[in-house]
């Protein structure tokens, strides 16, 4: 039985470009699909799948981040006070327990590897989950407890994988692949953004990984990659050898939040999917496609 993990690490330190002017003054990350903002269907998705410690690798201007994980003392009286009870229960349960979350900041915005790295104290010798929060899966089992279940099997890194269309390999991390049971695939390379004629696969890597604490010697050389960044999957292409190495077909629909087709498309597929405005909103749709 592979060691279990209890540490999730929540990289939000990137500067979200692709969302200017929304995120000139706050964090893509508080971007809300729905109600919500993408970064509490990352602690929920964390939790769902027994993780007990979160730690947020946050940067300069995220600090909306830390406050909506925190008590706000006037907004429960208020509620208190108005008999507001359901809603005063739903903003208690996100707070957490004391102590569940840690912040790190990440000085410089160096890439995805590097923002893993500002966590090494904190992760310890421990296997890790980790969660990009742009990546948003509707599914009817959580897309980190399906890999945990899948963890049990495999042990060694674990990536969430999902097709997407040729012209699109550029965008994602993309696997060469070994063995394939059509749910779970060896990995034998895996290449960051490559053009789509380079591209060994369409197979991509979402933004869940589990990931062995070896992780962390690697990104120690800080190399950068594509783009000039360091690159996580830099860091995990050299673990593959040397350890099991799977991608998981997971079950559900993956959203790429960070692309802002990909938000509309989440924004619309998590009300369709919301007992309470599924109805009204596909109505609403019908009428714009009239
Ligand atoms: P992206 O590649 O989407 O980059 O990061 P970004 O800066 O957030 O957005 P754009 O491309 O400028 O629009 C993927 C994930 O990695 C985190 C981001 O916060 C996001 O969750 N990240 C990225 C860091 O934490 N630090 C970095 O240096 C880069």
């Amino acid at each position: 039985m592979p060691p279990a993990i209890r540490r999730a690490i929540l990289p939000v330190g990137g500067l979200g470009t692709r969302f200017l002017p929304a995120t000139k003054a706050m964090p893509k990350e508080m971007l809300p699909v729905v109600d919500k903002p993408l970064i509490q269907y990352a602690v929920e998705e964390a939790r769902a799948a027994g993780i007990e410690q979160i730690v947020f690798v946050t940067g300069r201007g995220k600090t909306a981040i830390e406050d909506h994980f925190d008590d706000s003392f006037e907004l429960r009286e208020t509620l208190r006070s108005r008999g507001k009870a359901a809603e005063l229960e739903a903003m208690t349960e996100m707070v957490g327990r004391p102590g569940e979350i840690a912040y790190v900041r990440q000085q410089e915005p160096l890439g995805l590897g590097h923002a893993v790295w500002c966590a090494r104290h904190l992760a310890g010798d421990e296997p890790v989950a980790i969660l990009l929060a742009d990546d948003l899966v509707l599914a009817d089992t959580p897309c980190l407890k399906q890999m945990m279940e899948a963890y049990q099997e495999t042990g060694g890194n674990l990536v969430a994988v999902t097709d997407v269309p040729r012209e699109q390999t550029g965008r994602y991390g993309i696997l060469d692949i070994g063995k394939d049971d059509g749910r779970l695939v060896s990995v034998n390379g895996l290449v960051e953004k490559p053009s789509p004629d380079k591209a060994p696969s369409t197979l991509s890597i979402i933004g869940r990984y589990i990931l062995q604490p070896e992780i962390f010697g690697h990104l120690d050389m800080k190399e950068r990659g594509a783009g000039g960044e360091i690159q996580l999957t830099d860091a995990m292409a050299r673990m593959i050898g040397s350890m099991p190495f799977h991608g998981l077909r997971f079950e559900g629909q993956r959203f790429d939040c960070g692309d802002k087709v990909g938000f509309i498309e989440a924004s619309i597929a998590f009300a369709l999917a919301r007992d309470d405005l599924g109805p009204d909103v596909r109505e609403r749709l019908r009428s714009y496609m009239a």
